[in-house]
């Protein structure tokens, strides 16, 4: 039966772990060719985000379909080569990606795939699958040592008792189960890093927590670095130690995550944070009451030709003219938080607030508009909610501790 203890939100990482920063994105930026019949045009994707990942830390990335997170971890995976900016391992910049440096990086940086299913090979059991991610990484070890190597990596991911999985294939396992085989050959390399892109999205929600608790159990035990994407802030506030939000290519706010759900410095991850589902309230109410003036909030903007100034100003009710020229630059708003909006930059609130009362709005709401956005009010609590019904809904369905 489900324990309690595996519905608890996981322990916070420790805080001795700071600076031991394992991969970094330094001002990365993915720009697309895409040639049609009007010509060549360019897909800015992703534009100069910084990340950085530590030692025992999960970092989530959150945004919306076409955010870039998937770019964004593409890079870090070296599976698409950066327009401009650099990739770090261990401090030291990534410039080979072919041979043995690939070999190298791979034995240290892992992704874990979204779709569980795909991503293994249906035709070979699960010895020939794990056996072979241990024989790259350890090509001198005998048969039985690598059934050793295997049976342990079954038991880490909780596929037990191992000697009954062993010989299965892919099609015999449940979609949470095959997750573990795919978080186990992950594992096999030892790796620093793992990059997970979406990597609860596909299983039946019954089994997500599991999942992710196995996940927050690896940073634990092991110290991994895990890169979690997801569209999904709830589960990102459940796993995280620390949350970024994508938009439209860029970074937006950053920083610890009880930090960024309670007091939510941007537009954008208000909106996420009303957005986010929650069964306690009407879905008429789900948009929120700051973007309920909006109405339609309409579409992502094209990245082909992004808006000037901040990308989310088509989209945002405090957008002021200086939104539609001028690139926020990023500010830190609390330790280790940071956001970028000119709310946030010197004199930005106050030009906020002469803006609206001249366009006729009561200043009272004025004032609570801008409580709500630059952390002066009553804490967010919606997404807490939201949380606390992952795990009743996980509870409800989970009949043991494995899928
Ligand atoms: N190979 C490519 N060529 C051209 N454009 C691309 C390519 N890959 C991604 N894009 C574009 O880059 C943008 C970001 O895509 P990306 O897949 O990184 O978003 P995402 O945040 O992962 O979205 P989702 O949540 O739907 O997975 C999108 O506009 C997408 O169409
Ligand atoms: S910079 Fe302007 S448009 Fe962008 S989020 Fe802040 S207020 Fe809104
Ligand atoms: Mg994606």
């Amino acid at each position: 039966m489900t324990t309690a203890a595996n519905t608890q939100p996981p322990a916070r990482r420790r805080d001795d772990a700071r600076d031991d920063v394992v991969l970094e994105a330094r001002d990365v930026t993915k720009h697309f060719e895409v040639r049609s019949k009007q010509g060549t045009r360019v897909v800015r994707a992703v534009e100069g985000v910084d990340l950085q990942l530590h030692r025992g830390e999960i970092v989530a990335m959150v945004g919306e379909s076409g955010s870039g997170k998937t770019t964004v971890a593409r890079m870090l995976s070296l599976y698409y080569p950066v327009t401009s900016g650099e990739i770090l391992l261990q401090g030291r910049p990534v410039k080979s990606v072919w041979g043995k440096a690939a070999k190298d990086y791979y034995a240290q940086v892992q992704l874990l795939f979204q779709d569980p299913f795909a991503s293994l090979n249906s035709l070979k059991s699960i010895r020939h699958i794990l056996g072979r991610a241990v024989k790259i990484h350890q090509p001198r070890l005998g048969k039985r040592e690598v059934e050793q190597k295997v049976l342990g990596l079954l038991e880490k991911v909780a596929l037990l008792p191992a000697e009954q999985y062993i010989d299965k294939f892919p099609h015999e396992l449940s979609g949470g189960q095959r997750q573990r085989i795919v978080i186990a050959r992950a594992l096999a390399v030892e790796p620093q890093v793992m990059l997970g892109d979406e990597p609860i999205s596909m299983l039946d929600v019954s089994i997500r927590l599991d999942v992710l608790n196995l996940l927050t159990r690896l940073r634990d035990e092991d110290g991994v670095a895990l890169l979690y994407i997801t569209h999904d802030i709830a589960s990102a506030r459940y796993i995280a130690d620390r949350i970024n939000v994508m938009y439209a290519g860029e970074m937006v706010e950053g920083g610890p995550s009880e930090s960024v759900i309670h007091t939510p410095q941007h537009p954008y991850t208000r909106l996420l944070l009303d957005s986010s589902p929650n069964p306690d309230r009407g879905i008429e109410s789900d948009q929120g009451s700051l973007f309920d003036e909006v109405g339609d909030l309409g579409e992502p903007p094209s990245l082909i030709e992004p808006p000037r100034g901040c990308r989310f100003n088509p989209r945002c009710p405090f957008a002021m003219e200086i939104c539609t020229t001028d690139k926020p630059e990023r500010t830190e708003v609390s330790p280790g938080h940071w956001a970028r909006c000119h709310l946030h930059t010197v004199g930005g609130a106050e030009q906020l607030r002469a803006e609206r009362i001249q366009f006729g709005v009561p200043v009272e709401q004025v004032e609570a508009e801008l409580a709500a956005v630059t952390g002066d009010d009553e804490p967010h609590a919606d997404v807490e909610t939201s949380t606390v019904a992952l795990e009743s809904q996980t509870t409800d369905r989970i009949g043991g501790p494995q899928p």
